[in-house]
């Protein structure tokens, strides 16, 4: 691997410490990092690099995956780590910043430096430190810029921002975060279609009903009323990691695909998606709001009773759609994806419902049997890993009746990378396969711009729901009106 200098905007923000240094510190113990590596965390306090590598190692006995047990590892991993303050609008910071990084390079005789910026900042600060790293020179060289999420407010807003980002990166030089494509699953359906012609063969409107997509989470607005009550569930999750997960599920990829192929594929997935209409919204698109209720046995206050929400907010918690793809595989094949705070569990799924061949064909009551079920294949993203076949047999003690069974696989999670850790390393070899290319995220954006217009102007229901259930009853209804339902809301 290529020598790196990874200079960390936000050296001392929540992310690094919880998500950055840990996966930095699996792929060192993995040995993925490279031989040359220095990491140099920039932040506005003044901090020794001494107090630095101590927050550092503090951080990775807290949330590493795996227990730091080898203190001459340790120490080796942390002697890469530097601090430097910088305030990110003074140029003469980045200058300095420049002279440390070009000394260091000396040190370690790299001839051909390789900078990697990584800004766990908000995105507010995106522009000012893109326009310093190329005003101050840091940019002249090999570079990369990683980013993460929001890339924008709106359709406008992501155009500006990458806009002026584009002025001091490349596309190929812009790694964007979304840490769903780094999920171990997610990032598995790609060889799972490639490598198995049992599913490549089903993977059409001929056989497929309708592909459910859901992210339900537990959890409700946390400390984050500032943010979450401007950007609602529709811009936070479904803007990016769902359509995301849509786009990774839907894509067509040939046996042998590179990044490129991957990303174009998606692309493909995105245009053909069919625009939503203004005046069908409430047809397709459900909105919702949790109330007060109960989770796990715990009693949990309603959205307008957290601290820092305004009481007339009608913020979205919840969402659910209905989506078409119109190409010629996906013609005719409902997409409904959900995503939610405050829901009964924390479970992240793909479930591909398959067409039933013998109720659609045949007029015998015993072919109707209720016992009988469509095939299902189920994708667990998080927490759990795992993929889930059902099949229909025959019940031998009830003869004549239909049985289904459930062929399940499920994958341990401590040998499991966690997103970050494949996110950071993919970055670190220059492959962006799994980072969103900005032809996604703008026609993410411009297919979510009108649901975000109706959201804005009120101009569809906003269902409350009850803390500890799967949204509102209008989201059952959404699929119900197609003669589905969703799977597994028990
Ligand atoms: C983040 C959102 O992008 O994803 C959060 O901002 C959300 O609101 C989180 O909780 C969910 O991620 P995961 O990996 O826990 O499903």
């Amino acid at each position: 691997m290529e020598p790196t200098t990874f200079v960390l905007f936000g050296a001392t923000g929540d992310l690094a410490k919880r998500k950055i240094y840990p996966a930095l510190y699996n792929l060192f113990i993995d040995g993925k990092l490279p031989e040359a590596f220095t990491l140099i965390g920039l932040g506005r306090r003044e901090l020794t690099n001494e107090t630095f590598r101590s927050n550092v190692e503090q951080s990775l006995r807290t949330y590493s995956r795996r227990e730091v047990q080898d203190p001459a590892g340790l120490e080796r991993f942390l002697q890469a780590f530097r601090y430097n303050v910088l305030d990110v609008g003074r140029i003469e910071d980045y200058l300095k910043l420049l002279q440390v990084i070009e000394q260091r390079e000396q040190e370690l005789r790299i001839t051909k430096p390789n900078r990697m910026f990584y800004l766990s900042v908000g995105p507010e600060h995106f522009e000012t430190i893109a326009a310093n790293i190329q005003a101050s020179g840091l940019g002249s060289a090999q570079k990369r810029l990683v980013i993460e999420k929001p890339f924008g407010y709106d359709l406008q807003s992501a155009r500006d921002l990458n806009q002026k980002l584009s002025k001091a990166f490349s596309e190929e030089e812009i790694f964007r975060i979304d840490h769903y494509l780094g999920k171990p699953m997610v990032q598995k359906l790609e060889i799972l279609q490639q490598s198995n012609p049992v599913l490549q063969a089903l993977w059409t409107n001929r056989y497929i009903a309708n592909v459910q997509i859901t992210a339900n989470e537990t959890v409700g607005v946390e400390e984050r009323a500032g943010y979450y009550d401007h950007v609602g569930a529709v811009r936070d999750m479904f803007q990016n990691h769902m359509l995301q997960l849509l786009m990774m599920l839907a894509s067509h990829l040939p046996n042998h695909s590179d990044s490129e192929m991957v990303r174009f594929k998606k692309k493909k997935v995105m245009e053909a998606l069919e625009p939503v209409q203004k005046q069908e919204i409430s047809a397709s698109i459900i909105r919702g709001q949790y109330k007060a209720g109960t989770i796990q046995g715990k009693p949990v206050a309603g959205y307008l009773d957290e601290p820092g929400i305004a009481s007339t907010s009608m913020n979205d918690t919840f969402i659910a759609a209905r989506l078409q793809i119109d190409d010629y595989f996906w013609r005719g094949v409902p997409f409904y994806i959900r995503t939610g705070k405050r829901m009964k569990e924390k479970s992240t799924r793909i479930v591909i419902e398959f067409k039933e061949p013998l109720k659609e064909t045949s007029k015998d009551a015993q072919a109707q049997d209720h016992t009988q079920a469509p095939n299902l294949l189920v994708f667990e993203i998080s927490p759990d890993e795992g993929i889930m076949l059902q099949l229909n047999t025959r019940d031998p003690k009830h003869k004549g009746e239909f049985k289904p069974i459930h062929i399940d696989f499920h994958e341990s999670h401590e040998d499991t990378p966690e997103a970050y850790e494949n996110l950071i390393h993919d970055a670190l070899n220059g492959d962006p396969k799994f980072f969103a290319h900005w032809d996604e995220v703008e026609l993410s954006w411009q297919w979510v711009q009108p649901i975000l217009d109706a959201f804005q102007a009120n101009t569809v229901p906003l269902y409350p729901y009850e803390a500890g259930t799967y949204g509102p009853a209008a989201s059952d209804a959404l699929l119900a009106e197609d003669g589905y339902h969703w799977w597994f809301d028990e």
